[in-house]
């Protein structure tokens, strides 16, 4: 068992890896150092640190928007620096930190610009190249017929972070460099696009690089988190559970806070192995059951909500057993057992 329960299974390839990569801007800024990163194909991982770490930096050698000063970076086995800029940056999705639609284009237009550059629209024609547009909105939750052909400026700051997510998705690239791509927007709404954004990848099965400052969302949507410190130094690089249980010094700790152990049961899910059985419960102490996916978050919510002792756990219509606080505490310490 790996550290979030599930079965040993060999690992992915790396589809991003970046090996003793700096970065020192010609003034003189050392924005990222000594850096080790390994994104396997398929995984979301986040890079998360205080303004100025050097996020946006790292993201920007991945597709050569800036060169790093030393280090290798190979994308899907190939050496970045080799290839051609140009071409590279047409095969990887980015989402800038600004959203950065075209503000005279209309939202369709936004959405194709890739597409339309290689000049696959044209190959397809007019029509198809409008279907896709329209299927890529509706993917990212937008009406088609409402926002195809209104301009940025008619849309609100959540709505144009959706068009920049489906621009980056347009030209189906295996790979996604994300910078801060829900940042401009309400704390609800930006939980919604969370959810958005982890259903589409589910479906998807992108290799996502996404920058964000907020641990909380590094720890939502990471499959892992990489935190960066100050002159851009990677201070942890884990699973979410690992990173919030176990933070590799001083400044991670501080970083992801003194709650961290509330946030740790927002990544951990019910594990039917620790539940109890339902023999001998009274039916007065069990609020309504909930499914066997949740979090720990969730199941202890609905525990307090329904203001009993424990919590039934089903999955579909079987029921799997009753979780206890004391269940809850054995499934945290379980989550992080590495063998
Ligand atoms: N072109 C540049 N010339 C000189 N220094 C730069 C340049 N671009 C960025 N920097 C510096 O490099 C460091 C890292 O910048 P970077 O944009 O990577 O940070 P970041 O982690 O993305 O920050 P934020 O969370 O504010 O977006 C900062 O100190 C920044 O001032
Ligand atoms: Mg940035």
């Amino acid at each position: 068992m790996d550290a979030t329960g599930t079965p040993d299974a060999p690992a992915p390839p790396a589809m991003i890896r970046l090996t003793g990569v700096a970065k020192t801007y010609p003034d003189g800024t050392r924005a990222v150092q000594d850096l080790d990163l390994e994104v396997r194909a398929g995984e979301l991982v986040c890079l998360v640190g205080p303004s100025g770490c050097g996020k946006s930096t790292t993201l920007k050698m991945v597709n050569r928007l800036i060169e790093p000063t030393s280090g290798t970076i190979e994308v899907d086995g190939d050496d970045v620096t080799h290839a051609d800029p140009v071409a590279l940056r047409r095969s990887i999705g980015y989402v800038i930190q600004q959203v950065g639609l075209f503000p005279h284009r209309t939202v369709e237009a936004n959405v194709m610009t890739v597409p339309r550059m290689l000049g696959r629209g044209l190959r397809r024609g007019r029509r198809a190249d409008a279907d896709r547009a329209r299927e890529l909105l509706e993917l990212v939750g937008l009406d088609p017929a409402v926002h195809a052909g209104r301009y940025p400026h008619e849309l609100s700051g959540g709505q144009r972070q959706r068009v920049g997510v489906a621009r980056a998705l347009a030209a189906d690239p295996p790979v996604l460099l994300m910078d801060e791509p829900f940042g401009a927007v309400d704390p609800v709404v930006r939980l919604r696009l969370q959810d958005e954004f982890l259903r589409l990848q589910r479906d998807l099965g992108k290799t996502v690089l996404l920058v964000t400052h907020d641990i909380d969302e590094a720890v939502r949507l990471g499959d892992r988190v990489a935190v960066f410190g100050a002159g851009g130094r990677l201070a942890q690089y884990a699973t979410p559970a690992d990173l919030l249980a176990h933070p590799a010094d001083d400044f991670v700790a501080d970083f992801v806070g003194s709650t961290s152990g509330l946030r740790r049961l927002r990544v951990t899910t019910v594990d039917p192995a620790l539940l109890e059985p339902l023999d001998g419960v009274r039916a007065s102490d069990l609020g309504a059951a909930v499914d066997v996916g949740a979090t720990l978050e969730e199941a202890l919510a609905a525990m307090l909500r329904d203001d009993r002792p424990m919590i039934g756990i089903r999955d579909g219509v079987r029921f799997l057993g009753v979780l206890t606080p004391t269940g809850v505490h054995r499934t945290l310490r379980a989550s992080l057992r590495t063998d």
